[in-house]
């Protein structure tokens, strides 16, 4: 994972505001380096930056040029598409790839090609384009802004927060395609001149209307579809929108109480059994290369064998525990997961008081042990409660496993605190009140700093894992949010189909780049199994009443083939719990103003 920032200008160039440079380093510890391009005759300058954190194999420095003055700047992690030999390293491979042509077909092809996650900005000398882009998916986070000179352009991973309205601001680059700028040409404009290669399924006709409005783009920008007809290949199938059941509809009944049995009964029909099979074979594919990431691991760069490697962002839901069971199952036996379990302490003066009136009755007086398991249980939250649940199962599924369960309790200061100090940062360009509550949730669960129980002991812990597995993408395409219920009861399948197919196309710019600016801030790496495009090309292709049958009571229904496929793993209770969203399980949303919209800007994030 890496930090990358190009600044463009035809004027003196001026640097990012203080606090970039900072937040980028973060981002990538191991190694930072600038290269600058200064081209008289078209009067730019392009001044490259790239901070790199250090995963596995041997370090390789960013920004990588070549021989002919090409740049490479990459936010990625190659998992399939393009073969890189055991000794090689990806950002090195795949430059030599980009650059053997120079055509945009060639580029867009290689694009193309590349499975995982990606930002990445090319700079081709000879021809003074400038490319850069997001993944399909938005993967990593990549932020633009017209500079406060005429025809400048900032791209980074993440920013700051600048109160005051004087200057432009940042938006996230919309993971619509590739972009390409023509810096001969915008010499003799008096604009900057962007071309978008969008993303395209084979045998479609490209979009025909302009997805810009004005309101995206600052007025010294324009973007264009390039006329040729040029795409990048959308590297996932289109979604099944088929609405015409076919299958016969189950003739059990089931109680608003569902249960395991209900599972286990449905597992009975030959067709389902298959098809949580089929999807957990590529969903355990795309956690097996998102574990053992790398072509080749080097033996003598790994000293500490009993630290783990991978983490897991973990509530004991059910999109985390699968996530837990499969990294299990290709996680050498002697390395232990960590799970990250964050709870926001909860602030209850009336039941706190009560609580002391009740001790009081029974002993008379407040001692400190009652009152210490009191401090304690005020972490208590809905998700360490089935948190600690999930890793029962896990240890019956694995008793050889070492799990390390994270308690990271977070009380309202240090919530304050980091808010103001980092996150707030982190989270901008975005700006609700629920960007602040995941945002904050997230930074503290990835830092992964708490305690871990060795038998009755809770000791001070910090994981060392790089790796931060999440389990978003499986509400998205599955069903699981009550919003999907609400779709399906006002418009049944058609409508849940519909909802479906807008969430995927929105979870970049609703959840993606922060995660990945948030994550990645400590220095570690945001991993999305059940956005790895197998999975997603699984899901897209099967008829919708395989993933969710909305019919049926919660707990049951949402995300059933995920719960089928749980139970297929040997997952018990954990495989009937209904949904709840983080804000609410790790109580983060119940420390702030209780009369605030999710959707409402919050005033929280710009109080620094
Ligand atoms: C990379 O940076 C981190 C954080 O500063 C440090 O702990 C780690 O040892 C570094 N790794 C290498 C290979 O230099
Ligand atoms: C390649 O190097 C980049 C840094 O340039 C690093 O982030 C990445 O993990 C390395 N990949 C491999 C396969 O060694
Ligand atoms: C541009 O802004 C409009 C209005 O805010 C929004 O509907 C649209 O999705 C945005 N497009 C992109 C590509 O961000
Ligand atoms: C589209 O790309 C081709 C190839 O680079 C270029 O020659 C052409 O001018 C572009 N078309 C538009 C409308 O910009
Ligand atoms: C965190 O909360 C748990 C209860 O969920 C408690 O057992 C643990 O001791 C707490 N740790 C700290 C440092 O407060
Ligand atoms: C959608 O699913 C139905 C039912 O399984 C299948 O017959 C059809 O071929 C699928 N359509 C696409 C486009 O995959």
């Amino acid at each position: 994972m890496c930090g990358i920032c190009c600044v463009l200008n035809f004027s003196p160039s001026k640097l990012f505001e203080t606090g970039v440079a900072e937040n980028l380093k973060r981002r990538g510890p191991n190694s930072s380096r600038e290269i600058k391009k200064t081209v008289t005759h078209l009067s730019y300058e392009c001044l490259f930056s790239a901070h790199v954190l250090h995963m596995r194999g041997h370090l390789t420095p960013q920004p990588l040029e070549d021989a002919n003055g090409n740049v490479f700047l990459w936010n990625g992690e190659v998992f399939g598409g393009l073969d890189v030999g055991c000794q090689e390293n990806d950002t090195r491979c795949l430059f030599q790839h980009l650059s053997t042509q120079d055509s945009p077909e060639h580029v867009l092809s290689v694009m193309s090609c590349i499975r995982g996650p990606w930002a990445f900005i090319y700079y081709q000398a000879a021809k003074h384009w400038l490319w850069f882009g997001r993944d399909f998916f938005g993967r990593r986070s990549l932020l633009w802004r017209c500079g406060a000179e005429k025809k400048s352009l900032a791209l980074t991973s993440v920013a700051t927060y600048l109160p005051g309205t004087d200057h432009p601001q940042w938006q996230e680059l919309p993971a619509l395609g590739v972009y390409r700028l023509d810096l001969e040409a915008c010499f003799h404009l008096d604009f900057l001149k962007l071309e978008l290669y969008p993303w395209l399924h084979p045998g479609d006709a490209p979009p025909l209307i302009n997805q810009f409005s004005e309101e995206n783009l600052s007025s010294c920008m324009s973007v264009v579809m390039n006329g040729s007809g040029l795409c990048l290949t959308t590297p996932v199938c289109p979604l099944n929108k088929t609405i015409a059941r076919t299958v016969q509809e189950t003739a059990h009944t089931f109680g608003s109480q569902p249960s395991v049995e209900d599972l286990d009964l449905l597992l009975k029909c030959d067709h389902k059994k298959k098809l949580a099979n089929r999807f957990l074979d590529v969903l355990s594919n795309a956690v097996q290369k998102r574990v053992q990431c790398l072509p080749c691991d080097i033996p003598s760069l790994q000293p500490h064998k009993e630290e783990a490697d991978i983490a897991i962002l973990f509530s004991g839901g059910i999109d985390s525990m699968i996530l837990a069971a499969l990294a299990d199952s290709h996680v050498p036996l002697g390395k232990p997961i960590d799970l990250l379990n964050v709870a926001f302490k909860l602030q209850d003066p009336k039941r706190q008081k009560e609580s002391k009136k009740m001790h009081k009755k029974k002993t008379g007086s407040i001692n400190s042990c009652p009152e210490e398991s009191l401090e304690l249980s005020r972490f208590d939250v809905p998700d360490r409660i089935t948190g600690r649940a999930g890793l029962q199962e896990l240890k019956v599924l694995n008793p050889e496993r070492k799990w390390n369960f994270v308690e990271i309790n977070v009380t309202q200061e240090e919530l304050h605190d980091m808010r103001q100090k980092h996150i707030c940062h982190l989270v901008h360009p975005l700006d609700t009140v629920l960007d602040d509550s995941i945002g904050c949730a997230v930074w503290f669960a990835a830092r992964g700093v708490g305690l871990v129980q060795d038998g009755t002991e809770r000791s001070p812990f910090t994981s060392p894992a790089k790796v931060v597995l999440t389990g978003i993408g499986a509400d998205e395409q599955l069903a699981g949010y009550s919003r999907h219920r609400v779709r399906y009861r006002t418009s049944g399948i058609e409508g849940l189909v519909q909802e479906l197919g807008m969430e995927l196309e929105r979870i970049s710019s609703r959840n993606l780049g922060r995660d990945d600016r948030v994550i990645t801030d400590h220095g570690k790496e945001a991993r999305f199994p059940y956005l790895d495009e197998e999975v997603v090309s699984f899901l897209n292709s099967i008829p919708v009443w395989e993933k969710a049958e909305l019919s049926l009571p919660r707990g049951l229904g949402e995300k059933l083939l995920l719960r089928l496929a749980a139970r297929e793993l040997g997952l018990g209770p954990s495989a009937m719990l209904p949904k709840r969203a983080m804000q609410f399980g790790s109580r983060i949303a119940k420390l702030e103003n209780h009369q605030e919209k999710a959707s409402d800007k919050c005033s929280r994030l710009y109080m620094a």
